[in-house]
């Protein structure tokens, strides 16, 4: 019900279209990709769709099973639950890894692993990987971890992160990694609710040349987790970090001597392979379940047909987006595909602004993946800073985590593909386990800012707030009517606020929480989010979090925050902030409170701006209309406010904008 009234209420961002030719894929990527024009395209959708046991059944043999499924799919839960390959038994490591060696494959390269610093690298085969997952499996072992225990992760982007993963896997142990960016609050949250026995963390991370401490920084805060009983620690940066006695040991102590061969366990298709917490509109984040066989071969799948990875094929997905796009994108569909990667610990920035080109040119990457934040960022330093790289390795190029403006995407076509590179612009999320809508490189004729049409398996369609589908180009719900395997299998322990989040705003579709439009041509235009949610430099972030955050600072008595248009982050964090009675507006308050959510949540979270005000607008009922804040902020149209309990406030705020923007 409340998204029916913010939809009639608020107009969804409009495009900024501006670019109206369709690029067609260039012929020499059509000759070699897997999925050749649009003709094989509908062919192959349309089985997916109507046939789904034939055309996922064929995919069964692309992993190696403990005991091969003999059901394709069992939809007699679904919506919402659909369960993939059912009676299978596998191995998540053996797939990712072993198998590779088995078919003669040991001395590939699996990851280029480049640092913050650029002297910094690593590179490890697969004979590596299987010697770094077995040593830490058997600490995981020697620990008396199990099939079914939960693991938190939080580590920079280092080897050690996708070893802990595979590791952990490799027995059926549930991974929850947390975001490197986020603070050491979020960790003991994610603790408390995933009752995890063993945090794997760093003395610190390097950030632009920069140590940033980690274990340091969650160690007080391990008093609070009962739950955990050993903490490894990852010497990364050389920080001075408290080690309490009989819980805390370095990863290099541990891993030492430990046998590099290990045994792997069977699990279920239907297993939990992790939880990934992402931001909602309402409460803390939730813990999104992914299960084990399906979300393998969609990533897999997913990976091999959007990437058009070949044999011979470097990856590098570098998006600084420490979430899913991780988990599916760099760990376990490219391994599983058996694939060569590059993995990046830095920032674009830094030594300077040159560093995707240096390390394309480097490890001559064929895919680079990334998000436009950063594709914004690196275009406002000009071209002649990638004109000075050979970038002639590349074959396409991928976008993800927000939307792509034709600006962007044609600086990115351009300057960085020199007209030769296809852009997928795949649009997915944290829930869906893979991207769902896409551009096929080889296949589909490409209109600057529309992530196109669906993927195998995915029908997705736009609605009217009453139900009924839109009309070619009105902008709409975008919701998904298929099942599809990766697709999330639960929130928690929580399957009301499952049912109740994704599937009952349109009964039994999955609700996506955003807005879209399809035109006449069936291309898909996403059009950003409906409900509180904002994307950060493409990091996904709740209103309430980022309010709760503030509102717990003893000065603060209530907070909205809202979301304003940025040239390079997408949004800006902006914040209104009433303060308790007796305390004094300040700008030190200001920069207070920027810190204390800092702190809280993660720097992403920082707001921009803080504005003190005495009032804000609500309804009747005392609930903010964070829109018309949105509106003034953004400085557009606030709409009809007669509903409001205080519409006076309204003209002093929108006046106070315009004086202290
Ligand atoms: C939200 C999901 C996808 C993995 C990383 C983000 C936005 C994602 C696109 C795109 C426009 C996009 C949506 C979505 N989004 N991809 N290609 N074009 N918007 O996963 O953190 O779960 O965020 O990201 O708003 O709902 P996430």
């Amino acid at each position: 019900m409340e998204c029916a009234e913010k939809m009639s209420e608020e107009k969804i961002i409009t495009s900024l279209l501006t670019e109206k030719r369709v690029f067609p894929p260039p012929p020499a990527i059509s000759k070699k990709a897997w999925v050749k024009n649009m003709a094989q395209y509908r062919e192959m959708w349309k089985e997916s769709i109507e046939d789904p046991d034939k055309f996922w059944g064929k995919l069964v043999d692309s992993i190696t099973w403990i005991k091969k499924p003999t059901k394709i799919w069992d939809d007699s839960k679904f919506p919402p639950i659909a369960q993939w390959f059912v009676d299978g038994k596998l191995n998540t490591t053996y797939n990712a890894i072993d198998r590779h060696i088995n078919e003669g494959k040991g001395d590939k390269v699996a990851i280029y692993w480049e640092g913050d610093d650029p002297n910094d690298t690593r590179v490890l085969t697969y004979n590596d990987l299987l010697e770094e997952v077995c040593k830490f499996g058997n600490v995981l072992l020697k620990a008396g971890l199990k099939k079914g225990d939960k693991i938190v992760i939080w580590l920079p982007m280092i080897p050690e992160l996708v070893i802990t993963m595979l590791a952990a896997a490799r027995f059926g142990i549930i991974h929850s990694v947390v975001f490197a960016g986020f603070s050491a609050g979020a960790v003991k949250d994610r603790i408390i609710d995933s009752n995890a026995r063993i945090l794997i963390t760093a003395d610190g991370t390097f950030r632009a040349g920069k140590k940033i401490p980690l274990k340091e920084k969650v160690h007080k805060l391990l008093e609070e987790t009962p739950s955990i009983e050993r903490v490894v620690v990852v010497k990364q940066v050389g920080l001075k970090t408290p080690m309490k006695e009989g819980r805390d040991t370095w990863w290099h102590d541990e891993i030492k001597n430990q046998p590099t061969e290990c045994v792997y366990e069977e699990v279920n298709a239907e297993d939990p392979l992790f939880i990934l917490y992402t931001s909602g509109t309402t409460g803390k984040p939730k813990g999104v379940i992914h299960t084990t066989a399906g979300y393998l071969i969609y990533a897999a799948y997913s990976h091999k047909i959007i990437f058009d990875i070949h044999e011979d094929s470097i990856f590098f997905c570098s998006a600084d987006i420490g979430w899913i796009t991780r988990h599916t994108y760099i760990v376990y569909g490219p391994l599983l595909n058996g694939a060569t990667e590059v993995m990046f610990e830095g920032v674009p920035s830094y030594p300077s602004f040159e560093r995707y080109w240096e390390i394309i040119e480097k490890y001559k990457v064929n895919i680079f993946y990334t998000a436009p934040t950063a594709i914004r960022l690196l275009m406002k330093e000009g071209e002649e800073l990638p004109n000075k790289h050979d970038l002639s390795s590349l074959r396409i190029l991928g976008s993800v985590g927000e939307l792509i403006n034709p600006e962007a995407w044609m600086w990115y076509y351009q300057v960085i593909g020199k007209e030769k590179c296809p852009i997928v612009d795949t649009w997915w999320q944290t829930e869906t386990g893979g991207i769902m809508i896409t551009p096929l490189p080889g296949a589909t004729p490409l209109k600057p800012g529309s992530a196109s049409r669906p993927f195998f398996g995915v029908k997705a369609e736009v609605l009217r707030d009453d139900g009924t589908p839109a009309a070619p180009n009105e902008e709409g719900y975008l919701v998904i009517t298929s099942a599809w395997p990766a697709m999330l299998r639960g929130v928690g322990q929580n399957p009301q606020r499952f049912q109740k989040t994704y599937w009952d705003r349109f009964p039994g579709k999955y609700y996506s929480g955003d807005g879209a439009k399809i035109d006449k041509d069936g291309y898909i235009w996403i059009l950003g989010r409906l409900d509180d949610v904002l994307k950060v430099s493409g990091h996904r972030m709740g209103t309430m979090e980022i309010e709760s955050a503030l509102v717990s600072h003893p000065a603060v008595a209530e907070a909205a925050i809202v979301p304003k248009e940025h040239p390079i982050k997408g949004h800006a964090i902006f914040a209104y902030v009433i303060l308790k009675k007796i305390i004094t507006p300040t700008d030190d308050l200001k920069k207070e409170l920027k810190n204390h959510v800092r702190g809280e949540i993660g720097p992403i979270a920082t707001p921009d701006e803080i504005y003190f005000a005495a009032d804000l607008p609500k309804t009747r009922s005392g609930k903010i209309m964070r829109r018309i804040l949105k509106a003034i902020v953004n400085e557009t149209d606030v709409g009809n406010i007669t509903t409001l309990a205080n519409p006076q406030i309204v003209k002093a705020l929108w006046e106070d904008y315009q004086l202290r923007k």
